[in-house]
């Protein structure tokens, strides 16, 4: 599989053999790290990691597997940096190509990656946009088949906001790879139809399903995975909170909901989330709004069915593998 010197900014650029090709790396590099087979394949190389947006397991599995597979990086905050304020992106883009042989970036819209994409001369990996979280997917399917032993034909439901970089991201990932995908929501929040129209027409070359619904019930009936995600992503402005949290409430995955699914059904989130009052935010709803939990109720979240921890694990194994496909020599 030839992947060399190719961007990773949205899994529609990537066929289904190429995502197949970098699950089952993941999931190679996963086992020899495991064995403490160390794979420093990529040693001396040198990668920039721009955020201009918050990230704990992005940030952590760009530094560890880089560190595992030899090479050094560099955090850049907008911040502390020129980048996109007394710089342009074209600008930056450019210099940072010069010195490094990759680039991550993490931040607002699409066209921005794109653009340092289309600057730098490196590969450019999508590290969170408004729109899109491909690094993200990789690690959500990966723990799927890992539970599941497959990925076709999974009943797979998502329920919340669903028109944002976490739901787009995911139907994408289940057209591609055959899965029944369900986005349970308002009608309001669901994928643009354009992106909708792309995807259905993936789905009919794999066999993935694509169903869209705003009954809780149906949607989760017989489901293999239910999926969601915080209300209220970063960068949006706060008040969207009144009414996300209105639209949104009878769309929380609860016990009752989970009982309605497969008995082997697991819960995924792709974290950080909101399902107790331990966080300021948390903290910050329960006195405005009077709401204990959000997106998922605390028993959900901590139950014998969540698998969200395998999911944060997982983001540094795929993300690896997404690197050392995109930087290797040959
Ligand atoms: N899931 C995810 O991208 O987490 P971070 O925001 O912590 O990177
Ligand atoms: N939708 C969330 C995903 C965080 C990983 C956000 O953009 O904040």
């Amino acid at each position: 599989m030839k992947f060399n010197h190719k961007n990773f900014l949205k899994l529609l650029d990537f066929t289904s053999d190429e995502i197949q090709y970098l699950l089952d790396l993941s999931a190679k590099l996963k086992a020899e790290k495991k064995k403490g087979k160390k794979h420093q394949h990529l040693k001396g190389k040198n990668i920039a990691l721009i955020f201009e947006k918050a990230s704990t397991r992005t940030r952590c599995s760009f530094e560890v597997a880089a560190y595992d597979l030899g090479m050094n990086t560099t955090y850049i905050e907008t911040f502390t940096s020129h980048f996109g304020k007394k710089e342009s992106v074209a600008d930056s883009a450019r210099v940072l190509g010069r010195m490094y042989d990759g680039i991550e970036y993490r931040g607002y819209g699409q066209e921005i990656v794109e653009d340092i994409a289309k600057y730098a001369g490196v590969p450019v990996w999508n590290g969170l946009t408004n729109e899109f979280h491909p690094t993200q997917i990789l690690a959500d399917l990966l723990t799927i088949k890992e539970h599941f032993g497959y990925l076709k034909g999974i009943k797979f439901v998502y329920m919340g906001d669903a028109g944002y970089n976490m739901g787009n991201s995911l139907m994408i990932g289940c057209a591609k790879m055959g899965m029944h995908f369900v986005a349970c929501a308002p009608k309001d929040y669901y994928p643009n139809q354009e992106l909708i129209n792309e995807c259905q027409k993936i789905a009919k070359e794999t066999g993935a399903t694509l169903e869209f619904t705003d009954d809780p019930m149906k949607a989760t009936k017989d489901a293999d995975v239910i999926y969601t995600d915080v209300w209220v992503s970063m960068g949006e402005s706060d008040s969207v909170w009144d009414y996300r949290i209105k639209d949104l409430t009878p769309y929380r995955v609860t016990k009752e909901l989970m009982e309605n699914a497969k008995p082997n059904a697991k819960f995924m989130h792709c974290l950080p989330a909101f399902h107790d009052m331990k966080t300021t935010v948390g903290k910050a709803t329960f006195e405005k709004f009077g709401i204990e939990c959000m997106e998922v109720t605390d028993e959900v979240f901590e139950g014998d069915q969540s698998i969200v921890f395998d999911q944060a694990e997982n983001r540094l194994h795929t993300i690896k593998a997404v690197m050392l496909a995109t930087l290797k020599s040959k």
